[in-house]
């Protein structure tokens, strides 16, 4: 599932990158070479990052 149009961003990336430590969706994007754009993802993105983390622990 795409969750960032902008950036092309998948969920498996999203959740592969928290599980290397990105806290939020910005250090998410960051990590993956890209950037916040239009900011619609983001309440998803944050979710995605959400229950990988507490799945972490
Ligand atoms: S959909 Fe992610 S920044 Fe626009």
């Amino acid at each position: 599932m795409v969750v960032c149009v902008c950036n092309a961003l998948r969920e498996k990336d999203v959740r592969e990158a928290a599980r290397t430590g990105a806290k939020s969706p910005a250090r998410a994007y960051r990590s993956l070479g890209c950037q916040v754009k239009c900011g619609a993802c983001i309440p998803f993105a944050h979710e995605i990052i959400r229950t990988e983390r507490s799945a972490a622990c």
